[in-house]
């Protein structure tokens, strides 16, 4: 099918988008300093990531079960790998690959924002370049509340700078006691609202930056996205709210229930 392109859709300036890298890279890695490699980048670490956030948002349901349960899992994921690896290897691997997707993610991003800034190309129909702005503009605030809160999230949980009765071993406690406090519950809504709109526009950009573009399948992209955004906004949600509401709650300290439970399975048969 032939476009047509209409006046205002033409180019102001016919320049180049980019200027050539100052180094070049050897090959596979001066793909990177195209902007269709760091959208590949960009697009497959999103990817990873929302992988990340679906399985923490999944494993966090077993606050629902309880202080014993949670710590088990936690148990469990420190035990990947069997008798074959030593306890907490493969966890320690898959934070180096997620410290590396949110370094590659961010720094993907940041690149190809300054790219574009730094392109002379400019649409003159206003319309199209307001829905393109749009996107990027939202992912531009979103990003870095996700990125503060998620320093903020390691620090107060993983590292119990801001609780002195932080337990290690003990997520169903810290996370009981960090989200008890009012301004953190509410810092966790906002941060995971932001969060839901980066998924939204993250999920629907990825296939245009993976090359997934086809009118066949491009209706579905934002039923998807939404899909999503939306049952990690609900799981994530339900966090410091039922925490609020006093359904999360630590009654009895972890040790003490460790205790019941250990004498409560050696007396079973
Ligand atoms: C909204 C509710 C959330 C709750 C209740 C929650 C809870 C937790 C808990 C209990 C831990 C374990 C801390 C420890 O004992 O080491 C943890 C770790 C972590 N969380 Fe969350 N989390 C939430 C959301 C998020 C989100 C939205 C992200 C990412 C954007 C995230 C990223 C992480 C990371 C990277 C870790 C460290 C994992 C590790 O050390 O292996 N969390 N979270």
């Amino acid at each position: 099918m032939a476009v047509t392109l209409r006046p205002q859709d033409k180019l102001r300036t016919p320049k180049p988008t980019n200027k050539p890298p100052r180094v070049k890279l050897p090959w596979p890695l001066n793909l990177y300093q195209t902007a269709i490699g760091k959208k590949w980048v960009m697009g497959l670490t999103g990817l990873g990531l929302i992988g990340f956030v679906v399985v923490h948002m999944i494993g966090n349901l077993h606050l629902y079960e309880g202080p014993v349960e949670v710590h088990e899992y936690a148990e469990a994921l420190r035990d990947l790998g069997g008798h074959i690896i030593p306890r907490t290897y493969v966890l320690w691997l898959m934070r180096l690959g997620l410290v590396t997707m949110f370094g590659l993610h961010i720094h993907s991003a940041v690149t190809l924002t300054r790219m574009s800034g730094a392109s002379n190309t400019r649409y003159e129909s206003t319309r199209d370049y307001a829905a393109a702005n749009f996107a990027s503009r939202t992912m531009r605030w979103t990003g870095p509340i996700i990125a503060l809160f998620l320093l903020y999230h390691l620090a107060d949980l993983t590292w119990g700078w801001f609780d002195d009765d932080w337990v290690r071993g003990d997520p169903y406690g810290n996370a009981d006691r960090s989200l008890s406090r009012i301004p953190v519950a509410l810092f966790y809504i906002v941060a995971n609202i932001a969060l839901a709109v980066h998924l939204f526009h993250g999920v629907f950009s990825m296939f245009t930056s993976l090359g997934i573009n086809s009118p066949k399948f491009n209706p579905m992209r934002r039923p998807i996205a939404l899909a999503i955004a939306g049952l990690i906004l609900l799981g994530n949600l339900s966090f410091p709210i039922m925490v609020q509401a006093g359904v999360i709650e630590e009654e009895v300290p972890l040790e003490q229930l460790l205790e019941q439970h250990d004498s409560a399975e050696e007396a079973s048969p």
